[in-house]
């Protein structure tokens, strides 16, 4: 183990594993009938704050969220279950692994309607990011979700210092030209 995380006890993936159900009533839903994108949001975010802090034993913040994206609505009536474990520790900062599936109770079908990864930060007691204990891995699962957060920072980190190299070089007069196929109109004081 890496011996700077060694000032904390670790803690297995189960310490803090926690199952969220809540019947998807009237008043979550849209105009559309269908359940807001927020209300699931709003329950994740819960979730994620629950495994942080069992973990970390501390309060913590929601810093990003990776992997919202909702393939299949939620209806009212349903029957929402959110699962979620710690995926990922690093020094003050942990990632949860969130998995949603919305279940029919009367037809018995069960629909998986997204994972999405919270990176959240332990503060102390001056609000000050603070040590999280290590993740004891315990199965082949907790060590491939260890090594694709991994990933997922570094291809997060890439993916933003080359948005962020473009962002500096794109100018607009320049990028007038690639709007020509968009479904856009410019206005006179543009053209
Ligand atoms: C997130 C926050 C604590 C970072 O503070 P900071 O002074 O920059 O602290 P650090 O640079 O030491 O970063 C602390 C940890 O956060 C991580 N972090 C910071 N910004 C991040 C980001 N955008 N995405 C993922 N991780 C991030 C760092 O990698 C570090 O993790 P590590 O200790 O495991 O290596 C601070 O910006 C904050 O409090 N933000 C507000 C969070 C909040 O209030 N959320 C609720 C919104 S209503």
């Amino acid at each position: 183990m890496n011996p700077g995380l060694a000032t904390l006890p670790p803690k297995p993936v189960s310490h803090s594993r926690t199952t969220l159900t809540e019947l998807m009533i009237p008043a979550y839903a849209n105009f559309g009938g269908r359940v807001h994108g927020g209300t699931l949001l709003s329950l994740m975010d819960k979730v994620a704050y629950a495994c942080a802090a069992k973990h970390a034993g501390q309060y913590c913040v929601t810093v990003s969220v990776d992997g919202v994206n909702f393939r299949q609505p939620v209806e009212v009536g349903e029957l929402v279950s959110l699962m979620g474990s710690v995926n990922y520790v690093g020094r003050t900062s942990l990632v949860v692994g969130i998995k949603v599936i919305a279940e029919n109770v009367k037809t018995g079908s069960v629909k998986h309607t997204n994972t999405s990864y919270f990176t959240m930060v332990a503060k102390d007691d001056a609000d000050q990011p603070t040590e999280v204990p290590p993740l004891l891995l315990e199965t082949t699962d907790d060590v491939r979700r260890f090594l694709e957060a991994m990933k997922r920072k570094e291809l997060r980190a890439a993916f933003s210092e080359h948005f962020d190299n473009a962002r500096t070089r794109m100018l607009v007069a320049d990028g007038l030209e690639l709007l020509r196929n968009e479904r856009v109109v410019l206005g006179n004081e543009l053209t």
